[in-house]
């Protein structure tokens, strides 16, 4: 009788373990490494594989950021702080909200948290200009965005996938 307890107990055990492995492979792949292929050749960043809308969708967000960081430039240099919060808005978090359906489930995790903290440092770079607008300050939370664009853009491409 103990004994078939304890050969349950065990197998209960190694049940566990590969249900939690398991969880641990699948979260790998749906959460943390998204929708990617292994780059050809020479190159080192990750291919992320989008359907075409999901593209035109970030290369899009894309033109918008390189617009807006111009916008918050010209507002540093001619001191409007009017300009800055109006650049920042428009790139913040906001944006999100209108991404296409299933969007987010590809993105691999790192690509994720570059992404949010860029929206997060243009919300910030608004903020900190409406609320006590300093040229120097937008500048350094400029210099960190950018920062942010480079880091992701060593990092990944995208290839259109039907
Ligand atoms: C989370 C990742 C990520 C961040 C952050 C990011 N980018 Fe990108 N960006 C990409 C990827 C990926 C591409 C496509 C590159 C490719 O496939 O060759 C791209 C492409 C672009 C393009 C080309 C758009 C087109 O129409 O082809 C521009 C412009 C651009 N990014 C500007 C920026 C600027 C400015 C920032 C910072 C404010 C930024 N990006 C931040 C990932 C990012």
């Amino acid at each position: 009788m103990g004994n078939i307890i304890s050969t349950n107990h065990n197998s209960m055990k190694i049940l566990t373990t590969l249900s939690i492995l398991l969880n641990i492979g699948l979260i790998y792949f749906f959460v943390f490494k998204g929708s990617t292929v292994h780059s050809q050749g020479q190159e080192t960043r990750t291919t992320i594989t989008m359907p075409k809308e999901h593209a035109d969708f970030t290369l899009a967000e894309m033109r918008g950021f390189l617009e807006s960081v111009q916008q918050i430039n010209e507002g540093i240099l001619t001191k409007n702080a009017k300009k800055i919060i109006a650049a920042g808005q428009k790139s913040g978090g906001s944006v999100i909200a209108h991404a296409p359906q299933g969007f987010l489930k590809r993105l691999p995790m790192p690509f994720k948290q570059l992404g949010f903290s860029t929206h997060d440092i243009f919300d910030e770079i608004a903020e900190s200009a409406s609320n006590n607008f300093d040229a120097q300050q937008s500048q350094k939370q400029l210099n960190k965005l950018l920062n942010n664009c480079i880091a992701c853009h060593q990092s990944y491409l995208i290839k259109v996938i039907k």
